[in-house]
């Protein structure tokens, strides 16, 4: 640790890894930390490599990076499955008859999927999405309420090497459209129907209504049964999830796919009004998920680890799905809101189940917060050793009381910076290493070359805001915007010469912390969630009754930032009847 650190202790400016945490972490001094780091910028193949060799190969890689910008190849000339290396390879372990899945639906209803049960039931999927047709390469959407189901067939699809791309159960059937329209799936995966803050959200309706006119791509949509919702089945196109399961055995041996083998598509908002689907391969993603799940979580087989967030996000790719699972974690997952029926559900879970690792965004801290401290304190948390948070900034305050109210001063925070694109953690704590600062996301992982620089790619002072850059590739990194090569290279790779550019503004103090200031685009976040300004602007404008829309970003003390959207209409009288429904589908979007 340097001298200066080490004052800073003293003088309580950071707080330090409880000894506690310390004593049993995976890395748990910053003399490794450092060597490991210093490691993998120098001998980066070095450190991959041996990285790489905790995840089950069918064959060997000839290279680890092939880097000839803006076209990262890692582990080249490796075959692996990333279902198998999230499930089966757990089978001939301890782990196979271990929890997978502890679930809990919003109504109360509870669930628990072992790791062999889960290898069941993702074999009996990739045999039914074999039967309608899908073949590897093929694109499919993943449209479902959190249940084991959605991460059934996420995995099914990486069985079988085809390409998923999970669209959230919040959007609209506007945002299943443009998602169809680009992506070009083939099969569509819902549900009847997902429960969210007691009422029921009608997914399948609204796959029907994104599926209404006009051509599309979509052969089939299978339907998993939730809420016992009366649907409508359109013959030769809808199937029931369950009746297929009738058809199929429950063998459905895994293939080794090339590291590069797409992995899956998911969607976030760009500057300009389009979406853009960022692109995954297998190898490089499963590596920087895996990696970073057993530092940063330093995840145990003990360990109850509870990731709030949606299979529909990055952050539940990674940390709910493959991350987790790759290491035999047994994963938490709740389907419904944190309010429902009480402001206090997370805490009765915590309570309930012995969760031990947390991680969740700041703008469900600060809702906490509101909601008031009584709902945390009728519950017993001391079965928790670890705190996160994703997704935005979190202010110094919220930081305190998650620190003081849940962790009861004994957890450490990872406040965790990193991206869709990127994949994996960036910027974070080590739990037994760092010395956190409330608000930083502290220190690079392993492999991440970040530097803040200005226009021109020179780095700036101490403490001085510029753009945060990514210098080299590493492993989990973004391959490309599905069908946009010239986008993927414009977008990330020009705006700073040889650098990714994150689109993020940033600051880099005395001791080397990175703190974020915010995104540098066009781009909101709000509850830690990616909202273009261009995006809402043209779903405004598409309505008739719009002439012309402006949108903005405004602090929000609970979301971090809000919409503000400034609206000139054509003629209120003659379109008002249209008002209702569009401004509604607008609003979901
Ligand atoms: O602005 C940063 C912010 O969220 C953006 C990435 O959003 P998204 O791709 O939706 O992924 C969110 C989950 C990984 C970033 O460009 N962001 C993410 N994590 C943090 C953050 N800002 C500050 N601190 C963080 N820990």
């Amino acid at each position: 640790m340097s001298e200066q650190i080490e004052t800073h202790l003293k003088e309580g400016r950071f707080f330090a890894p409880p000894k506690e945490f310390a004593q049993r972490a995976r890395i748990s001094s910053m003399e490794e930390y450092r060597r490991m780091y210093r490691e993998s910028l120098e001998e980066p193949e070095v450190f991959w490599g041996r990285e790489a060799q905790g995840l089950d190969w069918r064959e060997p890689w000839e290279r680890v990076v092939e880097w000839e910008l803006p076209d990262a190849k890692w582990f080249v000339g490796g075959r692996l499955n990333a279902c198998e290396n999230c499930v089966d390879r757990h089978l001939g372990t301890a782990r196979r008859h271990k929890a997978a899945l502890v679930w809990e639906g919003e109504p109360g209803d509870k669930r628990t999927m072992t790791y062999a049960q889960l290898y069941r039931q993702v074999c009996l999927f990739a045999n039914v999405l074999k039967r309608n047709g899908v073949k590897a390469g093929d694109r499919v959407l993943i449209y479902m309420p959190l249940i084991p189901e959605a991460i059934v067939a996420m995995l099914a699809c990486a069985r079988i090497g085809a390409v998923h791309s999970v669209v959230f159960g919040g959007f609209s059937s506007e945002s299943i459209r443009d998602r169809l329209a680009d992506s070009g799936a083939s099969v569509v995966v819902t549900a009847d129907g997902g429960y969210r803050r007691g009422q029921i959200v009608t997914l399948k309706q609204n796959v029907d209504h994104a599926l209404e006119g006009g051509e599309t791509s979509v052969q089939r949509v299978i339907v998993f049964r939730r809420a016992n919702l009366e649907i409508h089945i359109e013959e030769h196109r809808d199937v029931w999830w369950h009746r297929e399961l009738e058809y199929v055995s429950a063998e459905c041996p895994a293939e080794g796919f090339d590291s590069e083998h797409p992995l899956f598509i998911l969607y976030t908002s760009g500057s300009t009004g389009k979406p853009k689907g960022i692109l995954h391969t297998t190898g490089g993603y499963l590596v920087g998920t895996h990696c970073t799940s057993k530092y940063v979580f330093d995840l145990r087989d003990e360990d109850l680890y509870w990731c709030t967030a949606d299979v529909g996000w990055i952050t539940g790719h990674s940390y709910v799905v493959y991350g987790p699972l790759s290491c035999g974690a047994t994963c938490m997952i709740y389907e419904g809101a944190p309010n429902w029926p009480e402001p206090d559900r997370f805490w009765r879970i915590v309570e309930e189940y012995g969760v031990t690792i947390f991680y969740t965004a700041p703008t469900a801290i600060r809702s906490f917060i509101k909601w008031g401290r009584h709902w945390v304190e009728k519950h017993d948390l001391s079965s928790l050793r670890l705190l996160g948070t994703v997704g935005e900034p979190i202010n110094p305050e919220a930081w305190m009381w998650y620190y003081e109210v849940i962790g009861r001063k004994k957890c450490p925070i990872v406040d965790t910076w990193w991206q869709t694109e990127t994949g994996a953690h960036m910027l974070t704590p080590l739990p037994g290493v760092t010395p956190t600062k409330p608000g930083s996301a502290t220190l690079p992982f392993f492999g991440v070359d970040a530097a803040i620089v200005d226009e021109e790619g020179r780095e700036v002072g101490v403490n001085e805001g510029g753009r945060l850059v990514i210098r080299r590739p590493w492993p989990s990194m973004l391959r490309g915007i599905y069908g946009d090569p010239a986008r993927y290279r414009e977008q990330y790779w020009s705006q700073v010469p040889g650098c990714y550019f994150t689109g993020d503004g940033a600051r880099r103090d005395e001791d080397g912390y990175f703190w974020i200031v915010g995104r540098m685009d066009d781009v909101l976040n709000v509850a830690g969630h990616r909202l273009g300004t261009a995006e809402v602007e043209s779903a405004l404008v598409a309505h008739p009754a719009v002439a012309e829309a402006a949108v903005v970003g405004r602090p929000d003390e609970i979301k971090g930032q809000a919409v503000v959207a400034f609206v000139t209409l054509k003629g209120v009288c003659k379109h008002r009847q249209h008002f209702g429904r569009n401004c509604e589908g607008m609003w979901r979007k």
